[in-house]
């Protein structure tokens, strides 16, 4: 029997080794984290992340072929296939600070790899790493194997949160990358013979270890820029009166150019946009490439911009100050479906509406206000470290309450802002939220899911972005 073991049980390791062991009924799956109380919640009723389908892939296969332990060391001595889906965060201090991804957690792994191994492995990247990385991890491994041999593999994840478990399902492509040595395309076949349970060969791209790794690079770096684009065009929507989504529609009607990813939104978030763009502009400085590190760093620049131009409209069209004012913020996971809040919109929108005194009434349908305290005070970079590495209970904010409801979040507010695009936005009752607000009652649509004319017939202040401007806000200063 195949014997599998993936070290991170986080938003990658958790679900990707779930359709494994789903699809793969005689391969026996261990998923192992550091973190004790992250397998506990795994073993539990209440998983740690909230993805739809998940619970249901988890509950079919766990005891049967799935695991979750903390014992990583057992389980990774006994493996054939070891997959790495750690944490990967941007450096704060040191060379390359705010750019080149700091791979402690992923050499502490190597190095515990190496020490408990006793039979030979294929050991998978999982995780983004900056090119390069396999030789590292390569080097590691067999300066310290005592004989045994080690292939090292990437299998960058494409999976998206909210839809990870049909990512997982119908991948556009999977992609392996190895070695081009007899040993190394054993074991590229050997990962490949996982896949091909349910994935068709042709959709299974094998390459080299750094073409693998860079493809996932630059595929986020494409997907962002694809939305820093159209943010971009959106600012033009609104100084020219031109409609973004008319714009989006038409641009995306072109079959070279294609419909998806040319939402106008707040900005970008989630755990991986930034952080490889980063690192792919500290790879190109590194080797002596500024033009292409400059290109690919404005990508950035424009997401930080449209975050900083939505906290300026907000406040401009509320009599240029908010100090003092309830704002409700609807949403604040970085897109709608998960619970997650790694580089959310909302962290710089909120901070921005604080820097201006603003009393902030906060609703997520899956988020904790313990998440969105420890947001709003850690600094910039310091989120993407193992949780209980993470400075703990943070002092919670006066200026900030957490509510369990929108209702409840708009009630005497001044003005609401929606960040996160959650279904249940869409047909709140509107009209019982303007009658509690006060007036003039504003709504700031970060993500245009609202239905524009009626919340304007009701007597709201609108404000959506790259859409013709309300008259309202065409009287107030301009924003840069
Ligand atoms: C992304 C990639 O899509 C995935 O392939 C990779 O493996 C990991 O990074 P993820 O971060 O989970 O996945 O979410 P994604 O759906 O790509 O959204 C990223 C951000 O872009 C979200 O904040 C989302 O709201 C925003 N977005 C997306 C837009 O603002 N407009 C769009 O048109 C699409
Ligand atoms: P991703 O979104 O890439 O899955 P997460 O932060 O959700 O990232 O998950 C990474 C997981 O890896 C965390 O649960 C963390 O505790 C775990 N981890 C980090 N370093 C190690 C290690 N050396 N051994 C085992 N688990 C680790």
């Amino acid at each position: 029997m195949v014997k599998i073991c993936c070290i991170g049980a986080g938003y990658v390791g958790g679900p990707t080794m779930a359709v494994i062991a789903l699809k793969c009924p005689e391969i026996q799956v261990a998923v192992v984290d550091i973190s004790v109380p992250r397998i506990s919640a795994w073993n539990s009723d209440t998983l740690p992340i909230y993805e739809p389908g998940l619970d249901e892939v988890v509950k079919k296969c766990r005891g049967k072929n799935l695991f979750f332990s903390s014992d990583v060391e057992k389980h990774v001595s006994e493996a054939d296939i070891v997959f790495v889906s750690v944490n990967t965060p941007t450096k704060t201090q040191g060379l390359g600070a705010g750019k080149a991804a700091d791979l402690t957690y992923w050499e502490s792994a190597a190095r515990m790899i190496a020490d408990v191994s006793k039979s030979n492995k294929i050991v998978v990247e999982k995780s983004t790493v900056p090119v390069k990385t396999a030789e590292a991890i390569e080097k590691i491994l067999t300066h310290n194997s005592k004989g045994i041999n080690f292939q090292i593999l990437s299998n960058p994840e494409f999976l998206a949160e909210g839809t990870a478990i049909q990512d997982l399902f119908e991948p556009d492509r999977v992609l392996i990358g190895g070695r081009e040595t007899p040993e190394g395309q054993k074991a590229i076949k050997a990962l490949r013979d996982v896949y091909a349970h349910w994935v068709p060969m042709d959709r299974i791209i094998c390459t080299n270890l750094w073409s693998a790794e860079l493809s996932k690079l630059a595929a986020n770096a494409f997907l962002a820029q694809r939305i820093s684009s159209v943010n971009a065009m959106s600012a033009l929507c609104e100084a020219t009166g031109a409609d973004v989504s008319q714009v989006s529609h038409a641009v995306g009607k072109d079959t070279r150019i294609g419909p998806k990813f040319l939402n106008a939104s707040v900005g970008f978030g989630g755990s991986c946009f930034q952080k490889d763009i980063l690192n792919l502009v500290y790879i190109c400085e590194c080797n002596g490439l500024p033009e292409v590190a400059n290109y690919w760093k404005q990508v950035i620049k424009v997401n930080d911009y449209r975050k900083a131009r939505f906290v300026n409209r907000i406040v401009s069209s509320m009599f240029n100050t908010v100090s003092g004012k309830k704002i409700a913020i609807l949403g604040f996971a970085f897109k709608k479906d998960t619970g997650d809040t790694r580089e959310t919109p909302a962290i710089d929108v909120c901070k921005g509406l604080l820097g201006d005194k603003a009393m902030l009434s906060i609703y997520d349908p899956q988020v904790s206000e313990e998440q969105i305290q420890r947001d709003l005070s850690m600094n910039k970079f310091d989120w993407d470290h193992p949780v209980h590495l993470q400075p703990t209970s943070p002092s919670s904010m006066k200026q900030v309450s957490v509510v369990w409801d929108a209702y409840a979040a708009t009630k005497d507010a001044h003005g609401i802002c929606i960040l996160t695009e959650w279904d249940e936005f869409k047909t709140l009752d509107y009209q019982k939220i303007y009658d509690n607000m006060q007036k003039p009652a504003f709504v700031f649509d970060g993500r245009n899911i609202v239905d524009v004319a009626k919340l304007r017939e009701i007597g709201f202040i609108v404000y959506s972005i790259g859409k013709p401007l309300d008259e309202w806000l065409k009287d107030m200063p301009a924003v840069a």
